[in-house]
């Protein structure tokens, strides 16, 4: 009943399906109060394809790519004359018994995956420059690929993503919101671990907290799988009982000097209201107080929504620069 934007042939969306990358740069911005700062960010967005096809002609290897998200606020601002995406609304924080996930400003998203640090940079200072004064900092991670794929908590992440069509399913708006097929929805935030306090925890115990092997990744058996481990509440169903999916790009991060480590989470979803359930599940609990261990060795620092827009509907509103 639900058919992927792919059939619908006019929306062509941005690279949204793909792997985490071996590089990453996580940019948050807000919009300038002033006069004409949305004529500048319009024409900053409009320019961006343009930037891309040529650093990816002077470096074919680095498969950059630079997916776009706009915010709640920013929406009418910016397209004051077009219906805002049926499901987009700001992030909603979470207030749980011991953890909270803080809702944080941002109207523009850039997610700028390479495979090497000097291309996703490139791009980025590209890319503020033409923003000129339109637009104020709130936050910027630079990811990496940690070993075999790892977490910054030391296990595999990204096993369970969806593959191929399935990830196509699972992201892109199709018929249920036709003016904007080919689009998705992309929820943000920025952890900070208890590095001291997880690794004093016997390996044993961190794969309870996970719910998988740590040296090889396997799925625990569901009876010994902990109910508050971290794949236990992340575990979704709709109502007809099909496992509910979203496509995870998280990578770590970290400045060791100051003893920052952490994991910039990153989810896409055709629907903001499946990554929010597995937020509800991780922070409020399931049952309510079952929340996710994960937590006790994480804090929630930022939080932000945003809707990412099919590359045809950017391309349509705003030129090729
Ligand atoms: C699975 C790490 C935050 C949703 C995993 C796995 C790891 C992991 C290691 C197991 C391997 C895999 O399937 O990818 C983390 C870390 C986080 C974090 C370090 C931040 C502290 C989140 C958040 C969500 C989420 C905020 C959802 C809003 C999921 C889902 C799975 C998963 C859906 C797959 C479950 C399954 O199908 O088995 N995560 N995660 N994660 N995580 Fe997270």
């Amino acid at each position: 009943s639900r058919a992927p934007a792919q059939c619908q042939a006019t929306a062509q969306p941005q690279p949204v399906v793909q792997s985490a990358g071996q590089a990453a740069m996580f940019i948050v911005m807000s919009i300038s109060q002033h006069g004409n700062a949305c004529d500048t960010v319009r024409e900053a967005l409009g320019g961006l394809p343009a930037i891309l096809r040529s650093l990816n002609l002077r470096l074919p290897d680095a498969h950059l790519s630079c997916i776009t998200g706009i915010g709640a606020d920013a929406w009418p601002r910016l397209f004051p004359d077009l219906p805002a995406p049926a499901g987009l609304h700001p992030f909603r924080p979470l207030n749980g018994a011991k953890h909270q996930a803080p809702a944080t400003p941002g109207d523009l998203f850039f997610h700028i995956r390479a495979t090497r640090t000097d291309a996703c940079f490139e791009l980025a200072m590209r890319l503020r420059e033409s923003l000129g004064d339109a637009v104020e900092p709130v936050d910027e991670v630079h990811g990496f690929r940690y070993m075999d794929a790892r977490s910054m908590v030391g296990f595999v992440d990204g096993t369970e993503n969806p593959q191929g069509d399935e990830a196509v399913e699972a992201t892109l708006i199709g018929d249920e919101d036709p003016a904007y097929s080919g689009g998705s929805y992309v929820i943000v935030q920025k952890y900070l671990h208890d590095m001291a306090a997880w690794n004093a925890l016997p390996v044993a115990e961190q794969e309870k907290v996970i719910g998988r092997t740590k040296y090889d990744d396997v799925e625990m058996a569901d009876d010994v799988k902990p109910s508050n481990s971290h794949i236990a509440l992340n575990v979704i169903e709709d109502e007809n009982g099909e496992e509910m999916a979203i496509l995870r790009a998280n990578l770590p991060f970290g400045n060791p000097s100051r003893n920052e480590y952490g994991t910039f989470f990153i989810g896409y979803a055709r629907n903001l209201g499946t990554i929010e359930q597995m937020l509800t599940n991780m922070f409020i609990g399931r049952p309510e107080g079952n929340y996710d261990r994960l937590l006790d060795y994480s804090t929630a620092v930022t939080g932000s929504a945003f809707f990412v827009p099919a590359e045809s509907f950017l391309t349509e509103q705003l030129g090729d620069g």
